[in-house]
């Protein structure tokens, strides 16, 4: 059980424990300080004693439980954990609140609530990786998978992790915007691509401007463009006897690999590697930076 919400909460051990106590302090103070009150009130009926107390306890509990947490040092735990509970029970209401012009805007405003479609057709390990990150997050969270291959692995990983997925046929995404309505069906504010081959039709990027990142498994604007995807980019980054490469996260526009860039991160080539060795690397270092970036880009930093 404690593994299980260490890994929702994505906290240390000790973190948990501290989490814990403040819940359990706060807890038992909400109810003295609810006790001690309720006499102030004159109510007659058990029934309305009863609301007025469950009211009572509702509005103490979250300020007891942030004092608490402020000597415990997990106030900032405790206030997204708090922020999320009353978009659960609709207050706030930037959870549910719906955009209702086509173009909507990715702002600075961490309170808004951002929807993330994962454009993914291989075997997903990225999109895992950013799946992790944003499970239980207060800002963001993964509500589509679009991918266009039925026999790519990220779709057991939507099916385990229960994230609807559209799956695309190419005349549907080039010649019929149908799937723009079920992007906005799902209210998709933001658009990864993790290994989507397919370009990104221009009445995607109208729909998106600025909203669309990519990730490039090589040091952009070297080792990019059509047909650089895979072990073709490794493989060619070998070949030229670089000791040098990275990846890049830049934005989307109508040229394959040319979006701004936002991140890039490197590593080293080394003499005896190969494709395969190469691309591990990586990957590695794909899962460690792209979720982060993502998160930074969603939080409106756009230099990182
Ligand atoms: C990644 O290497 C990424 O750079 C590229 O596609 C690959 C996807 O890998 N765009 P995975 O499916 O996430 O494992």
């Amino acid at each position: 059980m404690f593994e299980r919400l260490q890994k929702k909460w994505k906290v240390k051990g000790w973190q948990l424990a501290l989490i814990l106590i403040t819940f359990t302090i706060g807890g038992s103070a909400t109810g003295y300080i609810g006790k001690k009150l309720m006499p102030v009130f004159a109510i007659g009926p058990a029934w309305l004693w009863v609301l007025v107390y469950i009211l009572l306890v509702t509005i103490i509990w979250p300020i007891a439980v942030l004092i608490v947490s402020i000597p415990l040092g997990q106030f900032p735990f405790f206030i997204k954990y708090i922020g999320k509970l009353g978009r659960r029970i609709g207050l706030g209401g930037s959870d549910v609140k719906r955009e209702t012009s086509n173009v909507k805007r990715l702002t600075s405003d961490v309170s808004r609530f951002t929807h993330i479609a994962i454009f993914a057709s291989g075997a997903g390990s990225n999109a895992q990786k950013i799946i992790d990150h944003f499970r239980d997050h207060a800002i963001a969270k993964i509500s589509l998978i679009v991918c266009n291959n039925p026999a790519a692995g990220v779709l057991q990983i939507a099916a385990k992790e229960e994230i609807p997925v559209l799956l695309i046929e190419k005349d549907r995404f080039y010649k019929d915007d149908a799937y723009i309505k079920e992007l906005n069906e799902y209210r998709i504010d933001l658009i990864v691509l993790a290994g989507f081959l397919w370009k990104i039709p221009v009445a995607l990027l109208n729909m998106y401007p600025g909203r669309i990142l990519n990730i490039h498994p090589a040091l952009l604007p070297n080792y990019g463009g059509k047909g650089m995807y895979g072990q073709a980019v490794h493989e060619a980054v070998i070949k030229a006897g670089e000791t040098e490469s990275g990846i890049t996260v830049h934005y989307v526009d109508e040229i394959y690999d040319n979006g701004k860039i936002i991140f890039q991160a490197h590593c080293p080539v080394l003499p005896a590697d190969t494709a395969d060795s190469l691309a591990r690397r990586i990957h590695q270092l794909e899962h460690q930076h792209y979720p982060k970036v993502i998160e930074r880009v969603v939080s409106g930093i756009n230099e990182v």
